[in-house]
């Protein structure tokens, strides 16, 4: 959700702030905005849609200096339009806020008492007040903003940048994302690494609470109350290549094509020589849990789900998989000896976060799943592993998921391992034919023709059913997101043996199902369901298994991946799931990347 950019240097800033906002697109945007210090008074642009509306104002009127902050906004409190837009400026204060602020309403009816007088109908609003009014009591700009922050409540990573001190930004931090890139007498401040890419790899990771003072040389961090903090510089493991194109037209194509290399980089390093145990080196002192508790949301819950397929076969430790947004709010029950597993691609969830907070205070071990190097769930976890994807652009997630679920199945490998309750020569097995996975994957991408095809004869479908049985039913939740998130079609998965329970009075000749009918356990009872949605004049679309005659027979359209053990069929399935609604969305003309009202990472609750 809301990308931010800052900059103090020497270079014009406010093309780079633009070209900073453009690689933050992927976050989700609804409005956008920029403030630069021309020398003498802060400039402001701001508009509303796409980045493309304030490329254009800035055409018509150019912003010219060497210290600017930007900002793409993601509503919440308000509508999107130009006056709730970021930056707020208030007596030449400009701030940008990226989360929310709990206690605003009270905040806003103190200052307006106070005689503030307030121009949107935003939350941001009241922090660049009450940076003004503290300002006003005497205090230098970094003193005015810990002051303000330490009235407010909720989430936030801010930058604020004054008229009265020019040759600085101030940016703060709580439950939000930010970081602080580290150039040649130029400094970057971004809510995320692929803004400042082309500029610097050299990055400094803000933690919660706190305040940073950054000028073109120097970067100064302490916590709201003043007390300085030592902040280590990382160079950070990625390529501007890596958050551009590539060729593709979309990152969400892009990102389905690198699933082979990123699965590859998730395995990389993880398995002993002899390829028996997996994640030696990371869990070494690894315990077996009474139970395992799952949290996430969305693709990384759907993998979650898979998971417990995973560890509760290999393994046989119970496994209970819970939304986090439902979690925290119901009391779990939850506490020593328990292991709870947070699964999390940008690690900044706040949902999840919250979540994984709550488990620990009631004294779970807690292992993070994430992708983006320390984000705050990887760092507030007692154990990270981390997915090893590369930036994720687009908003649909998919190279996340997929490497979520490689360690999922390498932690339950290594779990059942350890319990003594996985036979070796099996796991080593089973681990031999993971590690085919990638070049299979490879296989499926090439039916991507045979898809197209199905996306054109199916794009004009209003709903869609996905069915699946077994490890399959998460497989078909996520191949219904998939197409509900970027093709605007109405979809759902349901697991199949439910549907005579009730979703099987929707079928008709209209309504396209997929099914989700790989070889393995479920097989036959699924082969009955999809006899039962065709004797309802269901038209049939059967994701199936090399070879597998019976199913042609009765589905009305068939795609055909390779056969691999029940447990690793879902890297395959979901692969094929994720071009089928690329390709419909593609066709329909949609923006693919950035769909309508979604945020690539949900900050707030
Ligand atoms: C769907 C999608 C979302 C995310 C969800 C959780 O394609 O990307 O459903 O999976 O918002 O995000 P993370 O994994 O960052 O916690």
């Amino acid at each position: 959700m809301c990308g931010i950019i800052g900059y103090v240097g020497s270079r014009d800033c406010a093309p780079l702030i633009l070209e900073g906002l453009k690689r933050l697109e992927y976050r989700g945007y609804d409005s956008a905005g920029i403030a630069v210090f021309d020398g003498t008074r802060l400039k402001i642009t701001r508009s509303v849609g796409k980045l493309a509306n304030l490329e254009k104002a800035l055409r018509e009127k150019p912003l010219s200096g060497t210290v600017g902050i930007g900002h793409t906004r993601w509503a919440t409190h308000g509508k999107p339009s130009e006056q709730n837009a970021h930056p707020h400026e208030v007596n030449g204060i400009a701030v940008i806020h990226n989360g929310i602020i709990e206690n605003y309403v009270d905040l806003k009816a103190e200052l307006s008492a106070a005689g503030s007088v307030f121009k949107s109908e935003t939350d941001t609003e009241v922090i660049a007040h009450l940076v003004d009014q503290e300002a006003g009591r005497g205090k230098g700009l970094f003193e005015a903003v810990c002051a303000a922050l330490r009235r407010v409540r909720g989430a936030y990573a801010i930058v604020v940048v004054s008229e009265r001190e020019p040759g600085k930004l101030v940016a703060a931090k709580n439950a939000s994302p930010m970081i602080v890139g580290i150039g040649d007498d130029e400094r970057f401040i971004a809510s995320d690494v692929p803004a400042i890419l082309p500029y610097t790899r050299q990055v400094m990771y803000m933690y919660e609470e706190e305040v940073a003072e950054v000028t073109a040389r120097t970067v100064r961090v302490t916590d709201l109350h003043g007390a300085e903090k030592t902040r280590e510089v990382r160079v950070v493991d990625a390529t501007p290549a890596m958050a551009e194109k590539g060729g593709h037209r979309h990152f969400m194509h892009k990102e389905i094509f690198e699933q082979p290399r990123a699965l590859m980089d998730t395995i990389r390093g993880r398995l002993s020589a002899d390829r028996k145990t997996p994640l030696d080196g990371e869990m070494p002192g690894l315990s077996v849990p009474g139970a395992v508790k799952i949290i996430a949301c969305g693709t990384s819950w759907h993998a979650a789900l898979i998971g417990k397929f995973m560890i509760e076969e290999l393994a046989r430790v119970p496994v209970e998989v819970d939304l986090a947004s439902e979690f925290r709010y119901r009391d779990p029950i939850v506490g020593k000896g328990e292991l709870v597993v947070a699964i999390s691609q940008s690690g900044e969830t706040a949902d999840t976060l919250a979540a994984l907070r709550e488990a620990r205070s009631k004294g779970a071990h807690a292992l993070a799943i994430c992708n983006v190097v320390d984000s705050s769930i990887a760092r507030e976890a007692d154990t990270v592993l981390y997915t090893r994807a590369g930036p994720e652009i687009g908003v649909a997630s998919t190279k996340a998921f997929v490497t979520q679920m490689a360690v999922l199945f390498l932690f339950a490998v290594r779990l059942g391992l350890v319990s003594g309750r996985l036979d070796p020569a099996r796991a080593q097995a089973l681990v031999r034919e993971f590690t085919h996975i990638p070049s299979l994957m490879e296989e499926v991408l090439r039916l991507e023709q045979k898809v197209q095809d199905l996306a054109r004869e199916f794009m004009h479908a209003s709903d869609f059913l996905y069915l699946g049985r077994g490890i399959n039913y998460p497989v078909a939740l996520e191949g219904a997101l998939k197409l509900k998130e970027i093709s605007y079609i109405h979809a759902e998965g349901y697991p199949a043996g439910e549907m005579k329970h009730g979703p099987i009075a929707l079928i008709d000749e209209e309504m396209p199902v997929l099914v989700v009918a790989t070889r393995g356990r479920s097989y036959e009872k699924v082969l009955s369901n999809v006899q039962e949605a065709k004797a309802r004049g269901g038209r049939i679309i059967a994701l199936v298994t090399w070879g597998d005659a019976r199913t042609r027979e009765i589905a009305d359209r068939v795609l055909e991946i390779p056969d691999v053990h029940d447990l690793l069929q879902p890297f395959l399935t979901s692969v094929s799931l994720q071009l089928l609604a690329y390709h419909i969305a593609d066709l329909k003309g949609n923006d693919v990347d950035q769909p309508r009202n979604l945020a690539k990472s949900v900050t707030v609750e």
